[in-house]
């Protein structure tokens, strides 16, 4: 399954050779017991143990588990499907990476769901944590340990591409992604958890959309949005639910402890889902060019 991948170090093609992929000058990457890769070279790393920490991965697990998002993993669901219906060829084979998959539960859920192909499909992390996890999730899928600001895989490699409350690389994901191919982007709207922020902050900051217009090679072309409520009835939950946020290292001391006192909180859920694609007009003066040169 570890097929189409780059040497992290030179670029050269990898080729899986019993436990390693090894490179035509010699680089070798062996799988761990999961069959998961490590391809972040330590040059690469701005950290030694970067991304989310054993702990954070745990606690997401834990949270996810609980399938208090499983509405998100159904409308991503929903949203893939959409896209795969508007393909000028319809098709029911993609090639799919998610890039910041976490502990894998989106890229499993929507294996297990089978309402396409996942072929030659990818989870990515930068967190070794949360690939161990992730390839304990499903055997199928191909796990590896890689950033986002280097994707060691050649360019139009993917049908798709997920970034779920991650942090995207635009000119990687431009790279990797077919001419036909998109890309959705979760982000936490206006409201997402604000019973906890209430809690955790004395004032709520205004929310600030991402903006999409400036990115070369790509464009906005839809979003979507999804709001749920849903209730966190002991404080172990709220706590493995505090974790997976930036709020549990941005709040303020005494909004920790506030939350670390509840054993109850009903909570509002609210995900904007970003549909891009390769821009058109890039491709308008490509063609240009072409005619004229
Ligand atoms: C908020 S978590 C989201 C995880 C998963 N997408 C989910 O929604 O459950 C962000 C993830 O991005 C990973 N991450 C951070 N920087 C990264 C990078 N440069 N490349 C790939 N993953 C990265 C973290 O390790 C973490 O697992």
């Amino acid at each position: 399954m570890l097929n189409d991948l780059l040497c992290p170090l030179d670029g050269d093609p990898l080729s899986l050779k019993d436990a390693s992929l090894i490179c035509q000058n010699g680089h070798s990457f062996d799988l761990a017991k999961t069959g998961y890769a490590n391809l972040l070279p330590v040059q690469n790393k701005k950290s030694k143990d970067p991304g989310d920490s054993k702990a954070m991965v745990a606690s997401r697990q834990s949270f996810l588990n609980s399938q208090a998002y499983q509405a998100i993993a159904v409308k991503l669901d929903e949203i893939i499907k959409q896209q795969l219906n508007l393909a000028p060829e319809s098709t029911n084979e993609l090639r799919l990476l998610d890039a910041g998959c976490g502990e894998g539960y989106y890229l499993s859920h929507l294996e297990m769901n089978k309402n396409y192909d996942l072929i030659s499909s990818v989870g990515l992390d930068i967190s070794k944590w949360a690939i161990t996890a992730a390839s304990k999730r499903s055997k199928s899928l191909s796990w590896l340990v890689a950033s986002n600001a280097h994707l060691p895989m050649p360019e139009n490699r993917f049908d798709a591409i997920l970034c779920l409350f991650g942090f995207p690389v635009w000119s990687e994901f431009e790279r990797v992604l077919s001419e036909q191919g998109f890309i959705i982007i979760a982000n936490s709207g206006a409201d997402h958890l604000i019973e906890l922020r209430q809690v955790l902050y004395p004032e709520i900051r205004p929310y600030k959309a991402p903006n999409y217009a400036d990115i070369k090679g790509l464009e906005l072309v839809s979003t979507q949005s999804l709001r749920f409520n849903f209730e966190v009835n002991t404080n172990q939950e709220l706590m493995n639910l505090l974790a997976m946020t930036p709020h549990m290292h941005k709040a303020p001391y005494a909004g920790l402890k506030a939350v670390e006192a509840l054993t109850q909180l009903s909570l509002t859920a609210d995900v904007t889902f970003s549909i891009l694609q390769k821009s058109e007009m890039d491709e308008v003066l490509g063609e240009q060019n072409l005619c004229l040169s």
